[in-house]
């Protein structure tokens, strides 16, 4: 995997036109979860809900969610493993929505042999149709996706607008803390990211994430990430006038982005960052 820094988007058609290349290379990454489909179908027929314990810890702060979820939405949803665990967790209908087309037909063979209660729409976050507006009991934005998003602002206007009065919004992501370390050192390295502003292209996956995928980098399609602070993240939300009732800052990891650093040394590392917000 090779990475480098670029400059911050410009205006909203850099934006959308970062948004396209991480179609074409999510297309590309989403042959992994092709793979593993009859493996994912598996998982969710035995009950093994994908969400993270501390996503579910949030999410019952709030009651049962068979109580108060009538539907779920989950943004950036990738095949639906975890859209589809939404069902276990007491959700009674999803919708899941991704960029990727390879994702969204794979969520829609799962939910075919699942016959679970489930739809699905390909397309931009920015750009989640209006007939969405004011259905979600809650809005759910998954594990290793903020980062995609290279405008905040519109990304948090959007789940405000898909929100019903009384929905939750619940995050939980990498913490922008760990942009900072380098992730090929042993020891506490700094990785070279500015935290109050970086952006960057990068060119394969990660070895413990999708691999090579058996391609050579440089012929694999750019994708672009950016780095969104704690307080980036927590004002856009109340800005989209959403009331945040949870922050939290975990040890917690959901992958392993640092299969070489001191174990001892990883633990005093704020790993995971978890935000809840209703919409009153
Ligand atoms: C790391 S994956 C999410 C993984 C998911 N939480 C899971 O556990 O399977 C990020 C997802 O974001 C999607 N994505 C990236 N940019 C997007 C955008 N602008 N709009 C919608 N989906 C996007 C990608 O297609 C990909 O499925």
């Amino acid at each position: 995997m090779k990475w480098k820094q670029v400059p911050i988007p410009a205006n909203t058609e850099d934006v959308l036109r970062r948004h396209e290349a991480n179609k074409q290379a999510w297309n590309e990454g989403a042959a992994y979860y092709t793979q593993n489909l009859e493996q994912s179908l598996e998982g969710l027929r035995d009950g093994k809900s994908g969400i993270h314990p501390v996503e579910r810890e949030n999410l019952r702060s709030f009651g049962g969610l068979e109580k108060w979820c009538r539907r779920a939405v989950h943004l950036q949803c990738a095949s639906g493993y975890d859209s589809l665990s939404l069902l276990l967790e007491g959700a009674h209908e999803v919708v899941g929505v991704d960029i990727s087309d390879v994702h969204i037909e794979n969520a829609r063979w799962l939910t075919r042999q699942l016959n679970a209660e489930a739809s699905w729409y390909c397309c931009d976050v920015l750009e989640v149709p209006v007939e969405l507006d004011g259905t979600a009991d809650l809005v759910y934005t998954g594990r290793g996706a903020v980062t995609w998003i290279q405008d905040l602002g519109p990304w948090a206007k959007v789940i405000a607008r898909l929100m019903k009065s009384g929905g939750v919004f619940s995050f939980l992501d990498d913490h922008p803390f760990i942009w900072l370390i380098s992730q090929e050192d042993q020891d506490l390295m700094y990785s070279g990211a500015d935290y109050f502003g970086h952006a960057e292209e990068s060119l394969g996956w990660s070895e413990a994430y999708i691999g090579s995928l058996g391609r050579c980098v440089d012929e694999q399609a750019a994708k672009y990430e950016r780095l969104w602070t704690v307080s980036q993240l927590v004002q856009s939300l109340i800005d989209a006038g959403l009331h945040i009732r949870s922050l939290g800052e975990h040890r917690e990891e959901y992958w392993d982005g640092f299969p070489k650093l001191n174990a001892e040394v990883k633990k005093k590392i704020p790993m995971t960052l978890s935000i809840t917000a209703v919409k009153q």
